[in-house]
């Protein structure tokens, strides 16, 4: 079995003018690793790192298989209600592994497994939108929310709810909603409790964001008949080789300590994860978030005031050479990215040599897409590091359960990684909690002020 691999040659001197010294991964960053990686140990022995022991969680996994692999085949569509990394690593997996048109194969081509739709933003267009297209007689809706409160998240199931009421009638309406919510608490909960609609859990110790692989992302992947074994085992394996306290064998240890010197040390405080597969955008964008919520923190783990955290861009190859490169190659020499490049894409189309008197042309006859696609990745790669950019490849062998799963673990662990090198803690987000205060008050919730805004008093509006 291949895996997946990190190379990171272009980072390092000589290779990279002004590069990592290769002396620094046994030496400085070696110690600084060391501590990251006792930092993380601790943390795990204490039980707070719910997302390493998901690969193993059998129990949850039967589960989940047996709901999906009866319940949800009664349904044509499955709607998942959910929003950042309770919509996010679903549609990631969504993407990657059902390919991105899915929902408009025929029931005979999905092998009669169920439409796949993620609804994360509470855009009324995008509701009416899909409701319009749907039939909620044969929909399941799984509503995500760890917390079991998400304004969106609740707001979309009050809708939808009433919908599905209309068409089935209130004594059937239940029948056609999944919760996946925090096993002890939360609104959803008690709901799901009083109306005895199934439920699956999300781990005590596993947050939105670090949520993937529990029956958040799980549920929505096996309805669809995505060997869930599979990923579980990718990502089990990439657990076991992240393990490993020597840096330059562990994966998950070089990719977060590099991203930590390079906005450290050289500066270099954006950074870029660029796929050369329309499949992993959505895994761009699902790390995107990781990444960002994690690491973004006004305070140190020692409580000193220090904003701090890397800005994380997701961006598509080739497509963003032609939107991004520009930057990349001529701007400020404030980024890193770090490619993915999918060696082999399952699928391939030759390209014609329609015609050979053509040397503008011709070159491409007789190539593939996916040679293309892979070449272009190559050569950019060679471009940045030659005007001295400092980039990293992800090599995944193909698309697939178990690649996936490897990949989604080696993102996971390198952000606790990171929040170690920083020095913050990468699993609360306490920044989000104002806009969610202010909005509370703004829609009227008992208990909560109506705010006044500055705004209100005089605006400047052109
Ligand atoms: O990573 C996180 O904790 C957040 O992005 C949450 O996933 C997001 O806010 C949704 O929260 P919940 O699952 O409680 O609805």
């Amino acid at each position: 079995m291949d895996h997946v691999r990190l190379d990171f040659g272009n980072m390092m001197a000589p290779l990279l003018a002004r590069g990592v010294e290769p002396e620094a991964l046994t030496g400085e960053l070696a110690a600084a690793f060391t501590r990251a990686h006792g930092a993380v140990e601790s943390a795990r022995s204490e039980g707070v790192l719910g997302f390493l022991d998901l690969p193993y969680a059998q129990e949850t996994v039967g589960q989940v298989k047996q709901l999906a692999e009866g319940f949800g085949q009664w349904f044509e569509d499955i709607v998942i209600l959910g929003i950042g990394g309770s919509g996010l690593g679903a549609k990631a997996l969504k993407d990657a592994l059902l390919g991105l048109y899915w929902n408009d194969m025929s029931a005979e081509a999905r092998d009669h497994f169920p439409r796949l739709h993620v609804v994360d933003n509470p855009d009324p267009s995008t509701m009416q939108g899909l409701l319009a297209r749907l039939d909620p007689a044969r929909t399941l809706f799984n509503v995500i929310s760890k917390s079991g409160t998400t304004a969106e998240t609740m707001a979309q199931y009050l809708v939808v709810r009433d919908v599905v009421e209309q068409v089935v009638g209130d004594g059937n309406a239940r029948g056609h909603f999944l919760f996946t919510t925090d096993p002890t608490r939360g609104v959803l909960r008690r709901i799901g409790e009083a109306e005895e609609i199934p439920m699956l859990p999300v781990p005590e110790n596993v947050g939105g964001r670090f949520s993937v692989l529990s029956p958040v992302g799980l549920l929505p992947a096996a309805v669809c008949g995505v060997d869930v074994d599979a990923l579980l085992a990718g990502a089990a394996r990439m657990e076991a080789r992240c393990r490993n306290e020597r840096l330059a064998e562990n994966p998950a240890g070089v990719l977060a300590t590099l991203l930590h010197h390079g906005d450290t040390v050289w500066g270099r405080p954006i950074h870029v994860l660029m796929p050369y597969s329309d499949r992993l955008r959505s895994l761009a964008l699902w790390f995107q978030q990781l990444w960002a919520e994690s690491l973004g923190k006004a305070l140190t783990l020692a409580g000193e005031a220090r904003p701090t955290g890397p800005t994380p861009v997701a961006a598509l190859g080739a497509t963003d050479q032609h939107s991004f490169l520009q930057l990349l190659m001529e701007g400020p020499h404030d980024k890193v990215v770090v490619f993915i490049e999918v060696e082999d894409h399952g699928v391939d189309t030759p390209i014609p040599n329609r015609h050979p008197e053509m040397p503008e042309l011709s070159y491409l006859g007789g190539h593939s897409l996916g040679e293309l696609i892979n070449t272009e990745r190559r050569a950019t790669a060679e471009a940045l590091r030659m005007a001295g950019r400092p980039n990293a490849t992800l090599y995944i062998p193909w698309v697939g359960a178990e690649t996936l799963g490897e990949l989604l673990m080696l993102f996971q662990v390198a952000t606790v990684y990171a929040g170690a090198l920083y020095g913050v803690n990468p699993l609360d987000q306490p920044g989000v909690e104002l806009s969610k205060r202010l909005t509370y008050g703004l829609m009227g919730r008992a208990g909560s002020e109506p705010p006044s805004f500055p705004e209100d008093a005089g605006r400047w509006t052109v």
